[in-house]
C-alpha cells in the first residue's frame, strides 16, 4: 500500500483550504457536529488540507437570536462555500401548530435556496451492527443501498399549503406538485448512481392513486433506453416499505419523491441498526472548484429528549463529513479513511446508547459518549495514518 500521504497528494487539491460553511443548529446538532468537526480537521492534517470554517445560526437558534429561522446573509454564505457541514435542527419550544415561524422553515429554505434537488441517503449495514437491529440478522445480510431523494418540490414545497376557513369549517390544502424537468434530472442522477454501482434503479411511487407519481414513472421509462445497463423497476411506495423490512438486500439504488423518501430512508435506518448511523449528502447541479457544492447532514433530527448530555451518536455526522469530503472536496481518500476508522471502532466495540438498546447485552462492548465515539474515531484514524506511513 502506497503512504496515506502521497496517496493523498494523487488526489484533487492538496495542501488546499476549504472554505466550509458549519451549521449546529438545534438539540444534539452542536454535540455531533463538534465531534464531526473535530475528525475533519484530523484527517485535514494527516492528508495535507484544512478548512475555513464560518459558523452560522439556523433553526430555533437563529429564532431566538435573531427572529427568524434564516437570515439571508447566512443563505449567501451558504451559496459562497464550498460546502455546508449542518448538524440538526428543530425545537419543541417551536411545535405550536399556529407558530408562524418553524426551525425547519430554514433547512427546507436552505435546500431550495442552493438549488439542492437531490438527496443521497445511503443505507449499509455494518457487519458487527447487525445485533443492533431489530430485524433478524439473517435478513441484513449484503444490504447495501442507496435512496436518492428528491428534496427541492412535491409535497414540502407546493403551494397552495395552508389551513384555511371553508363553507364546512376548516379545511387545508397541501399541494404535490413536479415539473417534468424537477423529476427528470434526479431519475437521471439515480440511474448515474446505478450504473456504478450494481446497475438496478427501483423507482417508488403511488402511480395507481396520485397522477404525479403517473408522470413520474412515464419520465422514468422515457429515461431508461439511455441507460440500458441498468435494470428498471418500479413499485407502489406501500409495498415498497414492506419489503424494505422483509427483503432489504434486493435493493441497490432507490429514487423517489421528497415525502416519500423521508420516510423510507428512516425506516431503511432500522436496518442499520439506529438512526444514528445514516449520513446524507444533498447536492444540485451546481459545482465549485473541487466538485458539487452540497450540504451534509445526518438524517437524524435535534432529538430534544437527549440534547446537551454527550450521548448522541456522532456516527452519522462524522459519515456525512466523509462524504462531504468525497462529492463537494475532492478528498477520496481521506473519506475512505474516515469510513474505515469508523467501520474499525464498532468492531472494537464502541456503542452510543442507541446501538445498545436493542441489545440489551453489552457484553465485550464500549459503551461510549459521544465525544468519546468522536475521540475513538480520531484515534483510529491518526493510528492508521502512521500506520499507513511506516510502511
Ligand atoms: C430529514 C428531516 C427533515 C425533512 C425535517 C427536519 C424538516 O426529517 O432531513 O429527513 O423532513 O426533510
Ligand atoms: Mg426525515
Amino acid at each position: 500500500m502506497t503512504d496515506q500521504r502521497s496517496a493523498a497528494a494523487g488526489n484533487a487539491a492538496a495542501g488546499t483550504a476549504y472554505n466550509l460553511v458549519f451549521v449546529p443548529g438545534d438539540g444534539i446538532g452542536p454535540e455531533v457536529i463538534a465531534a464531526g468537526r473535530r475528525v475533519l480537521e484530523r484527517a485535514g492534517r494527516i492528508f495535507g488540507f484544512g478548512f475555513n470554517w464560518r459558523e452560522i445560526l439556523i433553526g430555533g437558534v437563529a429564532i431566538d437570536a435573531y427572529g427568524v429561522p434564516m437570515r439571508d446573509e447566512d443563505l449567501a454564505a451558504c451559496a459562497d462555500a464550498d460546502a455546508v457541514y449542518f448538524g440538526a435542527i428543530g425545537d419543541p419550544k417551536y411545535d405550536d401548530p399556529k407558530a408562524k415561524v418553524r426551525p425547519e422553515q430554514a433547512l427546507l429554505a436552505l435546500r431550495k435556496g442552493l438549488g439542492l434537488y437531490a438527496n443521497l441517503r445511503p443505507v449499509t449495514v455494518h457487519p458487527v451492527l447487525r445485533a443492533s437491529s431489530p430485524v433478524r440478522e439473517s435478513l441484513l445480510e449484503g444490504v447495501d443501498m442507496m435512496i436518492v431523494r428528491e428534496l427541492t418540490g412535491g409535497l414540502y414545497f407546493g403551494k397552495p399549503s395552508e389551513l384555511r376557513q371553508g363553507p364546512a369549517g376548516r379545511e387545508v390544502v397541501d399541494t404535490l406538485t413536479y415539473t417534468e424537468g424537477e423529476i427528470r434530472r434526479v431519475v437521471k442522477l439515480a440511474f448515474e448512481l446505478a450504473r456504478g454501482r450494481r446497475k438496478k434503479l427501483t423507482s417508488v411511487d403511488k402511480a395507481n392513486v396520485l397522477s404525479s407519481s403517473r408522470l413520474w414513472r412515464t419520465i422514468v421509462e422515457e429515461v431508461k433506453p439511455e441507460y440500458p445497463d441498468v435494470t428498471v423497476e418500479h413499485r407502489l411506495v406501500d409495498a415498497c416499505a414492506m419489503t424494505l423490512i422483509q427483503r432489504p438486500a434486493v435493493f441497490d439504488v432507490l429514487v423517489t419523491e421528497n415525502l416519500f423518501g423521508d420516510i423510507l430512508s428512516d425506516e431503511a435506518s432500522v436496518l442499520a441498526g439506529s438512526l444514528g448511523m445514516l449520513p446524507s449528502a444533498s447536492i444540485g447541479e451546481k459545482r465549485t472548484a473541487y466538485g458539487l457544492h452540497g450540504l451534509y447532514e445526518p438524517i437524524h433530527g435535534s432529538a430534544p429528549d437527549i440534547a446537551g448530555r454527550d450521548v448522541a451518536n456522532p456516527l452519522a455526522t462524522i459519515l456525512s463529513g466523509a462524504m462531504m469530503l468525497r462529492w463537494s472536496l475532492g478528498q477520496t481518500v481521506a473519506a475512505e479513511a474516515i469510513e474505515r476508522a469508523v467501520a474499525s471502532v464498532l468492531a472494537e466495540g464502541y456503542r452510543t446508547a442507541d446501538l445498545l438498546s436493542t441489545t440489551g447485552d453489552a457484553t465485550g462492548l464500549r459503551p461510549v459518549g459521544t465525544q468519546a465515539m468522536g475521540d475513538a474515531v480520531l484515534a483510529t484514524l491518526e493510528a492508521a495514518s502512521t500506520a499507513g506511513a511506516a510502511r
